[in-house]
């Protein structure tokens, strides 16, 4: 078994130590090979000398191709020369496994480096964002549980809509039309008469028609719902949470490699706040032709959010950009709702809002909106048995994680991304 990592390595200067790990490269300079071994922590150089070290060890450090797993043993130097300022002086080298040619070579495509997804994912700047993909969430955890957020596994296969029909991937259900989750909300919701802060965090699916930058068939949905909270209690919720996930990798070593600075994840709060009205005129005066019911696209909300630095809330949006569920405002025009914004470009990170909670207006609005009520029976129910004040909202994961991150492009911030062109390897 492997028991000493290479982020351990830089603590035992001096010593000789065993590690395991694959050939990130490699290069023979006369009776020397340098070899660059990987492992989940980190790389270091290694370098196998040929005066001394026996044949064998020599001739399999000349001959290794790169993404081979190999044990390498040697003592540990300071080295300014090498990558990472410390070099194993190699005594033992082993192949475990020779590796065929590897078919991903400097410069490759982009398309060709998502078509071998299943190599492309060891490269280090993917093993990064995947570490602080993990860290976003570990901050999310830490903030849930220390103000008693009980977590709830709600279903993926589902008979009802939560986000309108045509982004819906239907399933055939035993003969019978079922979906792909689009959101957990409406059964979040059901929790709450009993568990009243619940949150979960599953795969959410989109069959977004259109490509863009941004969007995924299948994301990763962290989903807040909250009894006795209204709109205002959960936007406090909503950037607490962002604060406590962005703080969570504010002192993360990896962070510079994508151009962010420790201090830029720690945020300042509360987080602005601009009313919809607002952020269309700021829109409008930026030239684009946008009336006031519409919701932002893409153009649109790269516009906005350039002029901002930090996330921030855009709240009270009119009723026909968003959706049935949400509470309607005294001025019979708007939803009681705010989606959070990324900043520079990057766009929506949050969408959420406090529910209708009145049956009559609930059902008034399906009806306005022309939406069947009878897959939506037992969502009707909860104002009928007990209804209260209540809340929530949406985060995807891979959208803050974008930003976090820079990227350009939103399948960097997945394992496997599944776009609309793409559901292989
Ligand atoms: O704004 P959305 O559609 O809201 C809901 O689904 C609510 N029912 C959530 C709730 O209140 N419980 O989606 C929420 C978030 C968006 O703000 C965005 O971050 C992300 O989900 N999202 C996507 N991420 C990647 N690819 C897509 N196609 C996405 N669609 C939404
Ligand atoms: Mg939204």
């Amino acid at each position: 078994m492997k028991t000493l990592y290479i982020k351990n390595a830089n603590d035992k200067i001096g010593e000789e130590i065993e590690l395991f790990g694959w050939v990130y490269r490699q290069r023979v300079h006369g009776g020397v090979v340098f070899v660059i071994l990987r492992d989940s922590t980190g790389i270091v150089q290694v370098s196998i000398h040929k005066n001394n070290i026996d044949p064998d060890s020599f001739n399999n450090a000349q001959k290794v191709a790169i993404e081979s797993s190999i044990r390498v043993k040697g003592k540990v130097v300071g080295d300014s020369r090498a990558p990472t300022g410390i070099e194993i002086k190699c005594s033992e080298f082993e192949i475990i496994s020779l590796a065929e040619k590897f078919p991903i070579q400097e410069g490759a495509g982009k398309e060709f480096l998502l078509d071998i997804r299943h190599l492309s994912l060891r490269s280090l700047k993917l093993t990064e964002i995947m570490k602080i993909k993990e860290l976003i969430m570990q901050g999310a955890r830490g903030y849930l549980q220390e103000n008693d957020w009980h977590e709830v596994f709600p279903p993926i296969i589902t008979s009802a809509a939560c986000e309108g029909g045509t982004t819906l991937f239907s399933i055939d259900y035993y003969g019978r039309e079922a979906y792909l989750s689009q959101s957990a909300q409406l059964y979040l919701e059901t929790a709450i008469f009993s568990l009243e802060k619940v949150y979960s965090l599953t795969p959410s699916f989109r069959a977004e028609k259109s490509k863009t930058r941004r969007h995924l068939s299948e994301y990763q949905h962290l989903e807040l719902e909250a009894a006795w909270m209204d709109a205002e209690d959960i936007m406090k919720v909503e950037e607490e949470l962002v604060a406590s996930m962005c703080r969570e990798i504010s002192e993360y070593k990896g962070l510079e490699r994508f151009g962010r600075k420790e201090e830029e994840m720690i945020l300042n709060l509360p987080l602005q706040r601009i009313k919809y009205d607002e952020a269309i005129q700021i829109i409008q005066k930026k030239g684009i032709d946008i009336e006031w019911g519409s919701d932002f696209g893409y153009e649109e909300e790269k516009l906005l959010t350039s002029e901002f630095e930090e996330p921030f809330f855009v709240y009270d949006y009119p009723i026909e950009a968003k959706v049935f569920y949400m509470k309607q405002n005294p001025d019979g025009k708007t939803y009681a709702c705010a989606d959070l914004l990324a900043p520079k470009g990057f766009g929506e990170i949050i969408g959420g809002s406090q529910r209708e909670d009145d049956l009559k207006a609930l059902e008034n609005r399906m009806e306005l909106d022309g939406i069947d009520k009878t897959p939506y029976q037992w969502y009707l129910d909860l104002r009928r048995y007990g209804s209260v004040v209540h809340s929530g909202f949406g985060l995807g994961i891979e959208r803050l994680l974008m930003w976090i991150c820079n990227l350009e492009h939103i399948r960097d911030a997945c394992l496997y991304p599944r776009t609309i062109s793409r559901v292989e390897p």
